[in-house]
């Protein structure tokens, strides 16, 4: 799940999270703006900073903000050193394709990288909107650029918001481990923007379920996350999507 604060990492942390991802939708969740694009490596340091204090024994991710991971090779790997000294064990960067290369930069130079495709919030704009991604012969294109990611030495893949049938047959090709955002039961892992989890979401896509709902608390809903992740009860299939 996301945390963004030191109290919320170790309450995950304590309800045996495996990830806690600083990611860069603080832009949305913590800052209310209404894309991530205008959130700063700084903000990314500071929040990681924070998350690090409270994480105790899970691996902390942390995203590489807007044009980021996309800019030279260099600029990357300096961005990528300050999230790491900021307490990051792996960093997270959006979009394949041209953007592998500077995986392979980082990952040659001893950073772990996520990689993350399909629907990338910050290409919002070229996207043309927070819609489902490689539905129909598009989907060939997400699987190429999987392989490339892996290739390229990446330690993990976020697939957001793709039909549960690609994301599961790129979780079988490709020999990463997947974590799934809107893609289904099939892949390694899930991952969830903690305000949503907590019922908080402003907007509500499908594949989000409120875990607070029913519990007695938060550190509850955390447990209640990781069992229903760990045992497969989520996500359900009316919380995926189809081809
Ligand atoms: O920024 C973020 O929270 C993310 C997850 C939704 C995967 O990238």
């Amino acid at each position: 799940m996301t945390a963004y604060d030191a109290s919320f990492a170790r309450a995950m942390d304590e309800a045996g999270m495996d990830v806690i991802l600083v990611g860069d939708s603080l832009g949305n969740v913590v800052q209310g703006r209404k894309s991530t694009v205008p959130v700063t490596l700084e903000d990314m340091v500071y929040h990681t900073r924070c998350v690090a204090r409270g994480v105790g024994r899970a691996l902390l991710m942390a995203d590489m903000p807007f044009l980021s991971f996309q800019g030279p090779a260099e600029q990357a790997l300096r961005d990528a050193g300050a999230l790491m000294r900021a307490g990051a064990h792996m960093v997270k960067g959006e979009g394949g394709g041209p953007f592998a290369a500077n995986a392979a930069y980082l990952t040659a130079r001893g950073v772990p990288v996520c990689g993350h495709i399909g629907l990338t919030p910050q290409f919002v704009h070229s996207l043309g909107g927070y819609r489902v991604q490689g539905r129909g012969a598009e989907g060939a294109r997400l699987l190429a650029e999987a392989k490339e990611l892996a290739l390229a030495g990446v330690s993990a893949l976020v697939l957001e918001a793709v039909p549960a049938a690609l994301a599961a047959e790129i979780t079988a090709k490709v020999a990463v481990p997947t974590i799934g955002i809107g893609a289904g039961a099939s892949c390694d892992g899930q991952v969830l923007v903690m305000h949503d989890a907590l019922g908080l979401g402003a907007r509500r896509p499908r594949f989000v379920r409120d875990f607070l709902a029913g519990q007695g608390g938060i550190e509850a809903a955390f447990a209640a996350y990781v069992e229903a992740v760990r045992d497969g009860s989520f996500p359900t299939a009316d919380e995926s999507y189809a081809e």
